[in-house]
Protein backbone atom coordinates (compact mmCIF):
# COMPACT_ATOMS: atom_id res chain seq x y z
CA UNK A 1 0.00 0.00 0.00
CA UNK A 2 1.12 3.17 -1.19
CA UNK A 3 2.22 5.59 1.41
CA UNK A 4 -0.34 8.80 2.45
CA UNK A 5 1.47 11.95 4.15
CA UNK A 6 -0.51 13.91 6.47
CA UNK A 7 -1.84 17.38 4.87
CA UNK A 8 0.43 19.33 7.43
CA UNK A 9 3.56 17.21 6.22
CA UNK A 10 6.62 19.03 5.03
CA UNK A 11 5.78 17.13 2.35
CA UNK A 12 1.84 17.73 1.39
CA UNK A 13 1.14 18.75 -2.03
CA UNK A 14 1.32 22.54 -1.62
CA UNK A 15 4.90 22.34 -0.18
CA UNK A 16 5.70 19.56 -2.79
CA UNK A 17 4.70 22.27 -5.22
CA UNK A 18 6.76 24.72 -4.54
CA UNK A 19 9.57 23.66 -7.39
CA UNK A 20 13.62 24.70 -6.74
CA UNK A 21 14.97 24.93 -10.61
CA UNK A 22 18.02 22.78 -10.93
CA UNK A 23 20.53 23.77 -13.58
CA UNK A 24 18.59 22.11 -16.09
CA UNK A 25 15.23 23.80 -16.24
CA UNK A 26 14.07 26.20 -18.41
CA UNK A 27 13.56 28.48 -15.88
CA UNK A 28 17.03 28.44 -14.48
CA UNK A 29 18.90 29.06 -18.15
CA UNK A 30 16.69 32.00 -19.17
CA UNK A 31 18.56 33.34 -15.83
CA UNK A 32 21.88 32.27 -17.24
CA UNK A 33 20.89 33.84 -20.27
CA UNK A 34 19.40 37.19 -19.08
CA UNK A 35 22.28 37.63 -16.31
CA UNK A 36 25.16 36.50 -19.01
CA UNK A 37 23.99 37.90 -21.65
CA UNK A 38 23.65 41.81 -20.64
CA UNK A 39 26.19 44.19 -21.71
CA UNK A 40 27.37 47.61 -20.84
CA UNK A 41 25.77 50.07 -24.11
CA UNK A 42 27.46 53.66 -24.01
CA UNK A 43 25.20 55.92 -23.93
CA UNK A 44 26.61 57.13 -26.88
CA UNK A 45 25.03 53.82 -28.75
CA UNK A 46 21.44 54.28 -26.81
CA UNK A 47 19.20 55.94 -29.40
CA UNK A 48 15.06 56.69 -28.95
CA UNK A 49 12.71 55.17 -27.90
CA UNK A 50 13.75 54.58 -24.16
CA UNK A 51 11.23 52.60 -22.17
CA UNK A 52 8.16 53.77 -21.44
CA UNK A 53 6.23 54.84 -18.43
CA UNK A 54 5.19 51.47 -17.52
CA UNK A 55 8.73 49.72 -18.66
CA UNK A 56 10.15 52.52 -16.17
CA UNK A 57 7.94 52.01 -13.29
CA UNK A 58 8.94 47.95 -14.02
CA UNK A 59 12.75 49.00 -13.95
CA UNK A 60 12.37 50.86 -10.07
CA UNK A 61 9.88 47.74 -8.81
CA UNK A 62 12.87 45.51 -9.35
CA UNK A 63 15.14 48.32 -7.45
CA UNK A 64 12.65 47.84 -4.39
CA UNK A 65 13.28 44.25 -4.50
CA UNK A 66 17.27 44.40 -4.06
CA UNK A 67 18.71 43.03 -0.85
CA UNK A 68 18.09 45.71 1.82
CA UNK A 69 19.43 44.68 5.31
CA UNK A 70 16.81 46.50 8.01
CA UNK A 71 14.95 47.58 5.12
CA UNK A 72 16.31 51.58 5.03
CA UNK A 73 16.16 51.75 1.26
CA UNK A 74 19.79 53.60 1.07
CA UNK A 75 19.25 54.45 -2.86
CA UNK A 76 17.28 56.96 -4.91
CA UNK A 77 17.01 57.79 -8.62
CA UNK A 78 16.71 61.40 -10.04
CA UNK A 79 15.18 61.12 -13.63
CA UNK A 80 16.61 63.95 -15.90
CA UNK A 81 14.23 64.65 -18.19
CA UNK A 82 15.25 65.93 -21.87
CA UNK A 83 13.96 69.60 -20.57
CA UNK A 84 16.50 69.72 -18.08
CA UNK A 85 19.50 67.90 -20.07
CA UNK A 86 21.19 71.32 -20.31
CA UNK A 87 21.27 72.03 -16.68
CA UNK A 88 23.70 68.72 -16.27
CA UNK A 89 25.38 69.74 -19.53
CA UNK A 90 26.19 73.30 -17.89
CA UNK A 91 27.01 71.19 -14.46
CA UNK A 92 29.56 68.77 -16.39
CA UNK A 93 31.55 71.96 -18.64
CA UNK A 94 31.63 74.12 -15.80
CA UNK A 95 32.55 70.95 -12.89
CA UNK A 96 35.38 70.21 -15.96
CA UNK A 97 36.75 74.08 -16.00
CA UNK A 98 36.64 74.23 -12.02
CA UNK A 99 39.20 71.06 -12.38
CA UNK A 100 40.91 72.14 -15.52
CA UNK A 101 40.78 76.02 -15.96
CA UNK A 102 42.74 75.36 -19.02
CA UNK A 103 40.19 72.63 -20.61
CA UNK A 104 39.80 73.71 -24.72
CA UNK A 105 36.31 74.78 -25.68
CA UNK A 106 36.34 71.48 -27.17
CA UNK A 107 37.28 69.60 -24.08
CA UNK A 108 34.16 71.91 -22.25
CA UNK A 109 31.72 70.72 -25.62
CA UNK A 110 32.20 67.45 -25.48
CA UNK A 111 31.70 67.49 -21.45
CA UNK A 112 28.70 69.21 -21.99
CA UNK A 113 27.33 66.41 -25.01
CA UNK A 114 27.69 64.02 -22.61
CA UNK A 115 24.18 65.27 -20.89
CA UNK A 116 22.31 64.86 -24.28
CA UNK A 117 23.18 61.37 -24.63
CA UNK A 118 20.48 58.25 -24.01
CA UNK A 119 16.90 58.97 -23.92
CA UNK A 120 16.66 57.85 -20.31
CA UNK A 121 19.53 59.59 -17.97
CA UNK A 122 19.17 59.08 -14.45
CA UNK A 123 21.60 60.10 -11.23
CA UNK A 124 21.93 56.82 -8.94
CA UNK A 125 21.73 58.52 -5.28
CA UNK A 126 23.25 55.99 -2.36
CA UNK A 127 21.58 57.47 1.04
CA UNK A 128 24.94 56.78 3.40
CA UNK A 129 24.02 59.17 6.18
CA UNK A 130 22.73 58.13 9.96
CA UNK A 131 19.84 55.69 9.47
CA UNK A 132 18.04 53.72 11.78
CA UNK A 133 18.32 50.73 11.91
CA UNK A 134 22.44 51.72 12.01
CA UNK A 135 22.99 49.14 8.78
CA UNK A 136 27.02 49.77 8.21
CA UNK A 137 27.86 52.10 5.03
CA UNK A 138 29.16 48.80 2.95
CA UNK A 139 26.36 46.93 3.29
CA UNK A 140 24.25 49.40 2.44
CA UNK A 141 26.69 50.06 -0.70
CA UNK A 142 26.21 46.20 -1.33
CA UNK A 143 22.22 47.46 -1.74
CA UNK A 144 22.49 50.26 -3.81
CA UNK A 145 24.57 47.71 -6.19
CA UNK A 146 22.16 45.03 -5.97
CA UNK A 147 19.24 47.39 -6.99
CA UNK A 148 21.67 49.17 -9.60
CA UNK A 149 21.97 45.64 -11.24
CA UNK A 150 18.30 44.50 -10.96
CA UNK A 151 17.82 47.54 -13.01
CA UNK A 152 20.08 46.68 -15.63
CA UNK A 153 19.01 43.55 -15.60
CA UNK A 154 15.66 44.40 -15.81
CA UNK A 155 15.92 46.92 -18.85
CA UNK A 156 17.92 44.51 -20.70
CA UNK A 157 14.69 41.98 -19.94
CA UNK A 158 12.46 44.44 -21.87
CA UNK A 159 14.84 44.64 -24.36
CA UNK A 160 17.18 47.71 -24.12
CA UNK A 161 20.69 48.99 -23.39
CA UNK A 162 21.85 49.96 -20.39
CA UNK A 163 24.92 51.41 -19.04
CA UNK A 164 26.42 53.48 -15.71
CA UNK A 165 28.45 56.25 -15.97
CA UNK A 166 30.50 58.42 -13.68
CA UNK A 167 33.23 60.27 -13.81
CA UNK A 168 34.74 63.27 -11.70
CA UNK A 169 32.05 65.54 -11.90
CA UNK A 170 30.16 63.28 -9.72
CA UNK A 171 31.72 64.65 -6.53
CA UNK A 172 31.60 68.32 -7.70
CA UNK A 173 29.61 70.45 -5.12
CA UNK A 174 28.14 71.95 -8.64
CA UNK A 175 26.57 67.92 -8.85
CA UNK A 176 25.02 67.95 -5.64
CA UNK A 177 23.73 71.39 -5.39
CA UNK A 178 21.59 70.03 -9.25
CA UNK A 179 20.26 67.26 -7.44
CA UNK A 180 19.75 68.41 -4.21
CA UNK A 181 22.03 65.69 -2.14
CA UNK A 182 21.72 66.17 1.00
CA UNK A 183 23.88 65.20 3.95
CA UNK A 184 25.33 61.53 3.79
CA UNK A 185 23.70 61.30 0.11
CA UNK A 186 26.61 60.23 -2.64
CA UNK A 187 26.01 60.63 -6.25
CA UNK A 188 27.67 57.01 -7.33
CA UNK A 189 26.93 57.19 -11.38
CA UNK A 190 24.12 57.59 -13.67
CA UNK A 191 22.36 54.75 -15.23
CA UNK A 192 21.83 55.19 -18.86
CA UNK A 193 18.71 53.16 -20.80
CA UNK A 194 17.58 53.38 -24.48
CA UNK A 195 17.59 51.32 -27.95
CA UNK A 196 21.07 49.71 -28.74
CA UNK A 197 21.93 51.61 -32.00
CA UNK A 198 25.17 49.57 -32.31
CA UNK A 199 26.65 46.91 -29.92
CA UNK A 200 29.97 45.54 -29.36
CA UNK A 201 31.52 42.31 -28.97
CA UNK A 202 30.70 41.30 -25.09
CA UNK A 203 33.98 41.38 -23.06
CA UNK A 204 35.19 37.57 -22.03
CA UNK A 205 33.72 37.26 -18.32
CA UNK A 206 36.59 35.96 -15.81
CA UNK A 207 36.79 32.24 -15.13
CA UNK A 208 34.90 31.30 -11.74
CA UNK A 209 38.07 29.49 -10.56
CA UNK A 210 40.15 33.32 -10.59
CA UNK A 211 37.29 34.27 -7.42
CA UNK A 212 36.23 31.83 -6.10
CA UNK A 213 37.54 29.58 -3.04
CA UNK A 214 37.05 26.86 -0.62
CA UNK A 215 37.83 27.38 2.76
C1 LIG B 1 29.37 52.64 -10.50
C2 LIG B 1 29.95 52.37 -11.86
C3 LIG B 1 30.30 53.41 -12.69
C4 LIG B 1 30.84 53.17 -13.95
N1 LIG B 1 31.21 54.22 -14.74
C5 LIG B 1 31.74 53.97 -15.97
C6 LIG B 1 32.10 55.05 -16.83
O1 LIG B 1 31.99 56.23 -16.50
N2 LIG B 1 32.60 54.74 -18.05
C7 LIG B 1 32.76 53.45 -18.46
O2 LIG B 1 33.22 53.22 -19.58
N3 LIG B 1 32.41 52.41 -17.67
C8 LIG B 1 31.91 52.64 -16.43
N4 LIG B 1 31.55 51.58 -15.62
C9 LIG B 1 31.78 50.21 -16.10
C10 LIG B 1 30.69 49.73 -17.05
O3 LIG B 1 29.43 50.00 -16.50
C11 LIG B 1 30.79 48.22 -17.34
O4 LIG B 1 30.38 47.47 -16.23
C12 LIG B 1 32.15 47.74 -17.72
O5 LIG B 1 32.59 48.44 -18.82
C13 LIG B 1 32.14 46.22 -18.05
O6 LIG B 1 31.31 45.98 -19.14
P1 LIG B 1 30.05 44.98 -19.08
O7 LIG B 1 29.10 45.55 -18.08
O8 LIG B 1 29.56 44.96 -20.49
O9 LIG B 1 30.56 43.65 -18.67
C14 LIG B 1 31.00 51.82 -14.37
C15 LIG B 1 30.62 50.77 -13.54
C16 LIG B 1 30.11 51.03 -12.30
C17 LIG B 1 29.73 49.85 -11.42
Amino acid sequence: MGHVEPETSLFSPIQTSVHVPDSSTPTSSFADALITSRQNISPKRLAEPGPNFSQLDQIFRSAASAPDHGLVKPWRFVIVPQDKRALLAEVFAVALVDRDPGATLEQIEAAREKAHRAPTLMLVVAQLGVCEPPIPTMERMVSVGAAVQNMLLMAHGQGFGSSLTSGQAMQSNRMRQLFDLKEGEEAICFLNIGTVSKRKAQRRHPEVTSFVSTL
